[in-house]
């Protein structure tokens, strides 16, 4: 049994094949409409969530199976103080895979010790995505056709960002790699993500996104994330540091690509959605088919 819950427990090779085959739901859809016949995902949200929960909803729908699960702390027993471990023994009887996003890191990890049926990282805490980097690899993949040799710009909250931190980590595997970070010096990738970034990556650091814009091929921005700062007044004076706008774009190559995890908040002014090198929405449909390609994946079903 597999599971995913750090953004290299797939391979190379392993996470190319998951890419083509979510790439085989998109184009024909309907060769997938009954392989989870009979088949239960539960998502265990202990934290909010949009794309997430409802993407891995949707992609179990999409494949004939069904969902159970809590969208947040309050509504399970873990208001009552039950413990990760004893909620996914449970759960285990319940489903036959479990998506788990939870405030603390490593979390997910400790689920998967004890669980009985795959367990999915669905994010933790501050710490890592894998599922949100799928989508990212698959967006790139489509807008750029490969995901060798491109210069990728990470901009905005690099410290608490854990979908940065999976994509750094998982991206590094492919060649030509360099990366631009952009951000305030509170909120610099934390140095263990740069340690453990394969291949020696070239990098560079910077706090001037305009400075930066014209050399990338993929801009990731991020929101700065306000629930996970101690200090109400570093948050209010750290949120607004990067904005992007049309008048930036115009500084931007006419090929580069606008990646964002969403939900945005003030980072990506709402005039860049019309500008064709928006790819974040792109990002969310990408979700969707990754998310059942995985489920696929970790039940064996071919
Ligand atoms: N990208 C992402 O994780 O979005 P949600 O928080 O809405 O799931």
């Amino acid at each position: 049994m597999r599971h995913l819950i750090d953004p290299l427990d797939f391979t190379k090779e392993e996470t190319e094949q998951l890419l083509k085959t979510a790439e085989d739901i998109r184009l024909n859809p309907e060769k997938y409409n009954n392989k989870c016949a009979h088949k239960k995902i539960a998502t265990l949200f202990y934290e909010p969530s949009t794309r997430t929960r409802l993407s891995f909803e949707s992609a179990m729908i999409n494949l004939g199976g069904s969902v159970i699960g809590f969208s947040s702390a309050d509504s399970s027993s873990a208001a009552k103080g039950e413990s990760i471990a004893d909620t996914i023994r449970v759960i285990s009887i319940f489903a036959d895979i479990a998506a788990i996003r939870h405030p603390k890191e490593g979390a997910p990890m400790r689920a998967s010790m004890f669980s009985t049926i795959p367990v999915i990282n669905a994010g933790d805490g501050g710490h890592q995505h894998p599922t949100q980097t799928l989508a990212d690899l698959a967006t790139i993949r489509r807008r750029k056709g490969s995901l060798e040799n491109l210069k990728i710009g990470f901009c905005g909250d690099l410290k608490f960002g854990r979908t940065v931190h999976s994509l750094i980590k998982n991206i590094s595997r492919w060649s030509g790699i360099s990366f631009v970070f952009i951000s305030p010096k509170e909120l610099r990738v934390p140095s263990y993500i740069i340690n453990e970034m394969p291949n020696n990556t070239p990098y560079t650091e910077t706090t001037d996104l305009e400075e930066a814009l014209p050399e990338i091929d993929i801009l990731y921005m991020t929101r700065v994330q306000r629930e996970r700062f101690f200090n109400e007044e570093d948050y209010v004076r750290l949120k607004d540091s990067y904005i992007l706008t049309e008048k930036k774009m115009e500084l931007a190559k006419k090929d580069m690509a606008v990646l964002h995890p969403l939900p945005r908040v003030n980072e990506i002014a709402l005039g860049v959605d019309k500008d064709k090198r928006a790819a974040y929405f792109e990002q969310v449909e990408n979700g969707l088919y990754v998310r059942m390609a995985l489920i696929l994946k970790l039940l064996n079903i071919d």
